[in-house]
């Protein structure tokens, strides 16, 4: 079918649940004296990891597999330091999520730990957490490029800390919110501007946005976390990918039930409604201080470039921004972005992914230390053209989307690590697909 006679239409209520909610939902059970259940858990490889770390460090789980593929997780626990040390080193694979945020809950075990990953994640910066749990008295150490392997030697008497991170990241705060459950007395955590605030809404933390647009969380430290049951919404970040397939084709008439719309994750809807998406929320309603409602596309297009810069806007759009410049070049030409240097340390350097991989399908780009700009499109390849991924999940979801309206014959190296965060990519693309 060419994508002139695309037509995506349908009502969508198998949306990946939130990565980043069920990390959290897993995370904080493993500390919550009693039993939490969690229903609607992810699939996603990143997720199925941080069980797996759990399990590691001797967290009992069971997981369960319903007839229509959702799963349920019921995890039991005797509370603040009942982890047990693990009799190998940490698999984290490709996830910085679980590195990251288990290695706060490790700085407070009497016990040492090493955290690995796969290629990606040993790339990844690691410093930016190693810090502050240094200060609060944790030893860690890291490889000489400030990379994991992450040797970790706890300490059951973590100091509080009040602590001003350089960068907004929601793993790097939650890290240390983790950490600081366990130590002695209150911990402060100043951001240069709110990331995504799941952490702090799951733990029913004190929070301040500052005059100077700062923003900060403080947590008492020794207290235990409550057993809870969770409710994991769908992923904003997956239906991001969904959201631009419509936008592209031709028609589209879209449904995306039960959306998590937290607004440190949901941004990315009034850039494309400002460009000329019709996107309306039906059914909006909170769940455990999260809003969550169905998103609803109707029939619309891009008419204007996205143009991305600053913050609190960057570090609430951070993981869609692959998919948006995609949208964007593809629809208009055009796409501009500054101010995210931090793209260049995720699950590949994005920044660098995508300005190959678009000038491999004809754009012009410049390419900026924080940014890019696509500038228009100087030819149609008509040869077939190689997308290299780097083994990116988000990367390749852009790209295969891309795939039906470039104009050009596109192979991706590889598919694979969409099962990262988005197991059924492929087949919701094909569910929504009508001639
Ligand atoms: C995440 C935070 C972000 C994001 C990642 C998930 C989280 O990373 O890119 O996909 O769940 O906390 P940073 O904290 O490194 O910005």
């Amino acid at each position: 079918m060419s994508a002139t006679t695309l037509s995506v239409r349908g009502v969508l209520d198998t949306l990946p649940p939130d990565k980043s909610i069920s990390h959290r939902a897993a995370l904080i059970a493993a500390l919550a004296r009693g039993t939490s259940h969690i229903e609607n858990f992810s699939a996603g490889f990143d997720n199925q990891t941080t069980l797996h770390a759990l399990r590691q460090v001797g967290v009992e789980f069971e997981q369960t597999i319903h007839p229509d593929g959702r799963r349920s997780v019921v995890i039991r626990s005797n509370g603040l330091w009942s982890l047990k040390p693990p009799s190998a080193p940490i698999e984290c694979n490709n996830s910085g999520s679980t590195m990251r945020m288990l290695s706060g809950i490790l700085a407070a075990q009497p016990f040492s730990s090493t955290l690995l990953g796969d290629a990606s994640l040993m790339r990844r910066p690691m410093r930016r957490i190693a810090e502050p749990l240094s200060k609060m008295g944790a030893k860690i150490e890291l490889s000489a490029a400030d990379t994991a392997p992450i040797h970790i030697h706890g300490s059951k008497t973590l100091q509080p800390i009040s602590y001003a991170s350089p960068i907004a990241s929601a793993q790097v705060k939650s890290a240390i919110i983790l950490a600081a459950l366990h130590a002695d007395g209150i911990s402060e955590v100043i951001e240069p501007a709110r990331s995504r605030n799941h952490t702090e809404l799951m733990l029913g933390l004190e929070t301040e946005t500052l005059s100077d647009g700062r923003y900060k969380v403080k947590i008492k430290g020794q207290m235990e976390p409550l057993a809870q049951d969770y409710v994991i919404p769908a992923d904003p970040s997956a239906a991001c990918f969904i959201i631009a397939f419509a936008l592209l084709a031709s028609r589209s008439e879209l449904v995306l039930k039960n959306v998590c719309l937290n607004p440190t994750r949901v941004a990315y809807l009034d850039l494309l409604r400002a460009a000329g998406a019709a996107l309306t929320i039906e059914n909006l309603h909170y769940s455990g201080g999260e809003p969550i409602g169905d998103i609803v596309l109707s029939n619309s297009s891009l008419s204007s470039p996205l143009n991305i810069s600053g913050e609190p806007l960057v570090a609430c759009i951070i993981d869609e921004i692959p998919m948006l410049a995609v949208l964007s070049a593809l629809a208009t030409e055009r796409f501009s972005l500054s101010d995210a240097k931090e793209l260049r340390t995720k699950e590949s350097d994005r920044i660098a992914a995508l300005v190959l991989n678009l000038r491999a399908l004809g754009f012009a780009c410049e390419e900026y230390a924080d940014g890019f700009r696509v500038l228009g499109r100087e030819k149609i390849p008509t040869t077939k053209v190689r997308i290299d991924t780097f083994h990116d999940h988000r990367i390749a979801m852009s790209f295969h989307i891309a795939s039906y309206f470039s104009g050009a014959d596109l192979a991706l190296s590889e598919q694979s690590s969409v099962s990262v965060s988005f197991p059924n990519f492929f087949q919701t693309l094909q569910m929504l697909i009508h001639s």
